[in-house]
């Protein structure tokens, strides 16, 4: 594998990023008046506006260049056919299958996957229909009134960022909830308010072995049988969503209330299986359909459109562009819709955990760097918390804003409002306010001269700050699908030019098997390791500290 950064496309970045850097986005937008329409898109009921960006026409054909050195179109098409470009576990990468609505046959190993998949979300829809209409009750005869997901990282982020974020198609009658921490408070807090006899638990786990899952599991099992006595109650009230069928089964869960998956699903790109059970039962599988729905448009539009009309090819070229040629390190996720709580932290992992990788496909070091960091929190919220170090701090970050044009909840002019900030914010980072502008404003204000020269290098602000605008009309479940679709395209775009796996996540392994051996020694006092002097020490602490 040759390196990247050895490229000409590579070397020809580096040297247009020392051309662009000095040039403002102001006079970009002032020197076209076409900038808007030429950089702007509309794709599965998203509209993306990328012409807040330190680009011209050549940064992007030198992008595309590079995207079609690396070869992005063979990816793509790999990795929807099936093959096993997960190379270090040997699988391939199907989430695409899940929500293949259009049904084409899609093959592993010569097997067309899509009778599994239609059966399982055909069990889906009788369980989530029997559960919502109260013909699946308690073990008492009760319905089922709240539901409780166990499961951590991609069981979890995934169900409860799309669950909260449908919230508007939710009804009273059934109350989601979603525990995923070891920490004891997470479950009891959660089972407080809460009745055994109409209580459902969804054990989410991929693997069935997380020690999370299974502790909070196990926990929650002698949670319901303290009330409901009888073993028999488990069934009732604890179904499993897994690709380990023995594991299950050994955990005392029916096998008739597993729903499986398979392992060309990646853990945080499982919604769209049955993990995404909490969301089927929380709006219906009608729904949860549509979100899926969504998502095959977006895959649809990746899959066909040519790489320059192409909103993932776009958002991923983008990230490479500020990260490895403009040494920006990190991305802001903002956005301005309250049911979009959660996205920042799903995406948090679907980045993260995808490319942060230091090796290549077969194993060399990368000497480029790979995945930025990913944050954000919801406008305006942000706004009066971490915006001033975005505006005027002295780091490059990028950031993405997504709204829903139209709320749910339309109150007196609060949604206008909400857009003029979100436009407001994308227009001054851009623009930024001149010495000139600053002193203007001042002097409107009436300030003295003194203060005006005082305060002058305070008000300033550099501005060329670059974002991409993500709207869409409503936020739907369709929309939402093509959303969530269009982030983990434009991660796999950005891991292809990497050279990376963005499919295995082995640096989780190290923090898990050390935790079990450290386990043993808090629980069994005699037990005493060989620690480095901070470890041991602290190990010490918290034994003296619990009595
Ligand atoms: O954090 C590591 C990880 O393996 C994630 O990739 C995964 O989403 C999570 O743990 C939970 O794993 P499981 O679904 O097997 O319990």
């Amino acid at each position: 594998m040759q390196e990247v950064d050895r490229w000409q496309q590579w070397r020809d970045l580096e040297r247009h990023w020392q051309e662009m850097a000095p040039r403002h986005m102001r006079d970009l937008f002032g020197q076209d008046p076409e900038r808007f329409p030429r950089y702007t898109l509309e794709a599965a009921g998203l509209f993306l506006d990328y012409s807040k960006n330190r680009i011209t026409d050549h940064t992007l054909e030198l992008l595309l260049a590079l995207a079609e050195r690396a070869d992005l179109a063979g990816w793509t098409e790999r990795m929807f056919r099936g093959e096993a470009i997960n190379n270090t576990e040997q699988r391939a990468v199907l989430h695409t299958a899940l929500r293949n609505r259009s049904n084409t046959p899609v093959l592993v190993d010569g097997k067309d996957v899509m009778p599994q998949v239609n059966a399982v979300l055909a069990q889906m829809e009788r369980f989530t229909t029997a559960v919502r209409t109260g013909a699946w009750t308690g073990f008492s005869g009760r319905p089922i009134r709240d539901v409780v997901n166990i499961g951590i990282g991609g069981s979890n982020l995934g169900p409860l960022m799309v669950t909260r974020a449908l919230g508007h198609y939710q009804s009273d009658s059934m109350r989601l909830h979603f525990v995923s921490n070891v920490d004891p408070t997470h479950l009891a807090e959660t089972l407080k308010p809460l009745d055994p006899e109409t209580t459902l638990f969804i054990v989410s786990s991929k693997t069935f072995t997380t020690q999370e899952t299974l502790s909070n599991a196990h926990a929650a099992r002698a949670w319901c049988l303290e009330v409901l006595r009888e073993e028999a109650a488990v069934a009732r009230h604890f179904v499993a969503v897994s690709t380990n069928a023995e594991a299950v089964r050994a955990f005392g869960i029916d096998p008739a209330n597993m729903f499986v998956f398979w392992d060309w699903v990646g853990g945080r790109y499982s919604l769209w299986s049955a993990i995404g059970l909490p969301i089927a039962l929380a709006v219906g599988m009608e729904r949860f359909l549509e979100l899926l729905d969504g998502a095959h448009a977006m895959d649809r539009h990746f899959r066909e459109a040519p790489p320059a009309r192409n909103m993932p090819v776009l958002l991923g070229l983008l990230g490479i562009w500020y990260h490895n040629f403009a040494g920006v390190r990190t991305h802001a996720v903002l956005p301005y819709d309250q049911y979009l709580q959660h996205l920042p932290a799903y995406l948090q992992q679907a980045d993260m955990e995808s490319n942060g990788k230091r090796v290549t496909r077969d194993g060399g070091a990368v000497s480029w760097t790979t995945g930025p960091v990913v944050w954000g929190a919801p406008g305006t919220d942000g706004q009066h918390a971490f915006y001033q170090l975005i505006h005027q701090g002295t780091q490059l970050i990028t950031s993405d804003f997504i709204a829903a044009v139209n709320s749910h909840n339309e109150l007196g002019d609060q949604q206008q409002k909400l857009l003029s900030n979100f436009l407001a914010q994308t227009e001054a980072l851009m623009k930024g306010r001149t010495p000139e502008e600053a002193r203007l404003a001042m002097e409107g204000e009436g300030l003295a001269a003194a203060r005006i020269e005082a305060l002058l290098p305070h008000k300033v602000f550099p501005g060329n700050r670059p974002s991409n605008s993500i709207l869409m009309e409503r936020l739907t479940p369709a929309t939402l699908g093509a959303l969530i679709a269009l982030y983990e395209h434009k991660i796999f775009v950005q891991g292809v030019i990497w050279q990376i796996n963005s499919f295995d996540q082995w640096g989780v392994e190290l923090g898990k098997e050390l935790a079990g051996v450290i386990l043993e020694e808090l629980v069994d006092r005699q037990c005493q390791r060989p620690h480095d002097a901070s470890t041991g020490g602290l190990i010490d602490l918290c034994r003296r500290w619990r009595g």
